[in-house]
């Protein structure tokens, strides 16, 4: 199988859990690319290195002994052999991220280790520049987009467990602000030429699915 899935999309578009259904669906592996720059700045932080030392922190991710599960049922993320999958998604890094994606050094490497998994085909890649960076070849390209208010609503009932206006006023001050600080690599909100868009706002998990398989089978 060389079919390569490119899907990008913003915080609270659902693209992990459609990108990893898709993936299971049609028997492909799934790589999740914001979880690769998670694990550089959970390694970063955890040698104390300063997140604004641009050049130490590409050549962190140089080295990083980093490991991708592929397995779209149960992705794993190990850094030297230790799961980080949990530790990767707290808030700590959520607010530190930003700083991470933003070094060209870092993107430069962890770009180069996304191609090579794209190169071998058989794969559901998602992130914010797969459609027009890592694989703009890749036969199915989809941005996965939902109005914001749906958005901060799911991301909300992710984090803190409800959709009430306190925790949607508590996302909104983190997606916001991460929303702003990514955009200064890329526009990741715009569909590029040939890329179709799946907005699911009105759409249930099944039928976003549903509708991502259409484009493959297209
Ligand atoms: O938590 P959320 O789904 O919003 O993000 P994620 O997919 O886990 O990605 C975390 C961060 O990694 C994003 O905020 C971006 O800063 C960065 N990222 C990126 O720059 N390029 C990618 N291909 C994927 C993620």
């Amino acid at each position: 199988e060389t079919l390569v899935v490119a899907i990008d999309g913003p915080s609270g578009s659902g693209k992990s859990t459609v990108a990893r259904r898709v993936a299971a669906a049609l028997g492909l592996r799934y790589l999740d690319t914001g979880a690769m720059y998670r694990a550089v700045t959970w390694w970063a932080l955890e040698q104390g290195v300063d997140l604004a030392d641009t050049e130490r922190v590409a050549a962190l991710a140089r080295e990083i002994p980093l490991r991708m599960g592929q397995d779209p049922r149960a992705p794993a993320v190990a850094v030297a052999g230790t799961d980080i999958a949990a530790a990767i998604r707290t808030s700590r890094i959520s607010a530190a991220v930003s700083a991470v994606a933003t070094n060209l050094g870092v993107r430069a490497e962890l770009v180069s280790r996304q191609q090579a998994v794209a190169r071998e085909g058989g794969v559901v890649i998602e992130g914010r520049d797969i459609t027009t960076v890592v694989a703009p070849d890749a036969p199915v390209r989809v941005l996965l987009t939902a109005h914001e208010d749906v958005r901060l609503a799911r991301r909300a009932r992710e984090v803190h467990g409800s959709d009430d206006a306190d925790a949607v006023d508590a996302t909104r001050d983190q997606v916001v602000r991460r929303d702003a600080d990514d955009s200064t690599v890329a526009s990741f909100h715009q569909a590029a030429d040939g890329v179709d868009v799946v907005d699911s706002s009105l759409l249930s998990l099944d039928e976003t699915v549903d509708a991502v398989l259409g484009l493959v089978e297209k």
